[in-house]
């Protein structure tokens, strides 16, 4: 490839230090909310800002990089080929919405459909993710462990109450786990299991810029992440996930979600 990967991490991290900047500014005003599909699915001023301010600044140092961002940036691809940037601009909109803190700016970046570079970024807890596909995953420029192995009934599982109350899998999950927890931003669900705080995390409908950057920063740290039926996930389309440290991933693909 002709991409010098730690040039374009480097500029990906200086990119999303500058927009976590520009989202904690903006927090001495009031929040402009609008409804996208219905009012439970919120967009502020600063998601798009802060979409176009990647989008802007992506073209002007990579001009024959693609971009695919929730809030409309690269709406045309339809294809991984070449080197794409997957950006959630806000990850967590509802928690900046009436919290102001548990929200994360997520960016993955894949050539050819495979994955070269995750930033998550935890903007109010100032906690970086970042990989580089083959050279670990850092927290704040510090190393982390690879991931152990755990098991269901020993372990924290990240899941949202909306997607237990609807499916019986996860009402058993839930009976055997140790407990569940639920942060309400998909890429601090996945970050939670890089840093060793939750041991799995489960959805039923994410998008892939919800989940590009995680991918990253788990299979970095030897954690698995597939759609919940155990499928390899698709970076163009929205699927359900199950992200899990190894031994308990295998555990819960065959005794809850797919049970022979
Ligand atoms: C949402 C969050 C949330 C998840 C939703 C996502 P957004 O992203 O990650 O935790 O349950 O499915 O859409 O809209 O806040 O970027
Ligand atoms: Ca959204
Ligand atoms: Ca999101
Ligand atoms: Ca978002």
């Amino acid at each position: 490839s002709n991409n010098d990967w730690h040039f374009i991490a480097n500029k990906a991290k200086s990119l999303v230090n500058e927009a976590a900047q520009q989202i904690k500014k903006s927090l001495k005003n009031e929040r402009i909310v609008e409804y996208k599909s219905n009012p439970n699915d919120l967009v502020t001023e600063m998601d798009k800002q802060i979409e176009s301010f990647f989008d802007e600044e992506i073209k002007k140092e990579f001009p024959s990089h693609l971009i695919l961002g929730e809030e409309g940036a690269g709406k045309e691809i339809s294809t991984l080929d070449g080197t794409v940037w997957i950006i959630d601009p806000i990850d967590g909109t509802t928690n900046f919405v009436h919290q102001q803190r548990h929200f994360a700016i997520s960016v993955g970046i894949y050539e050819d459909g495979v994955g070269k570079v995750g930033i998550i970024f935890d903007v109010m807890a100032d906690e970086l993710f970042m990989a580089v596909a083959g050279e670990g995953a850092f927290l704040n420029g510090v190393k982390l462990p690879s991931l152990n192995e755990a098991i269901v009934k020993e372990a924290l599982i990240a899941v949202n109450s909306g997607w237990i109350i609807k499916d019986e899998r996860l009402i058993s999950l839930v009976r055997d786990c140790r407990g569940t927890r639920a942060y309400g931003a998909a890429a601090i669900e996945m970050a939670s299991v890089c840093a060793n705080r939750t041991d799995a995390y489960i959805s039923l409908n994410l998008s892939p810029w919800d989940f590009a950057a995680g991918a990253i920063l788990i299979k970095e740290l030897g954690g698995k992440i597939t759609t919940v039926e155990g499928n390899e996930l698709n970076l163009l389309k929205p699927s359900s996930i199950c992200v899990a440290k190894p031994g308990l991933y295998e555990q819960l693909q065959s005794h809850y979600f797919n049970r022979k």
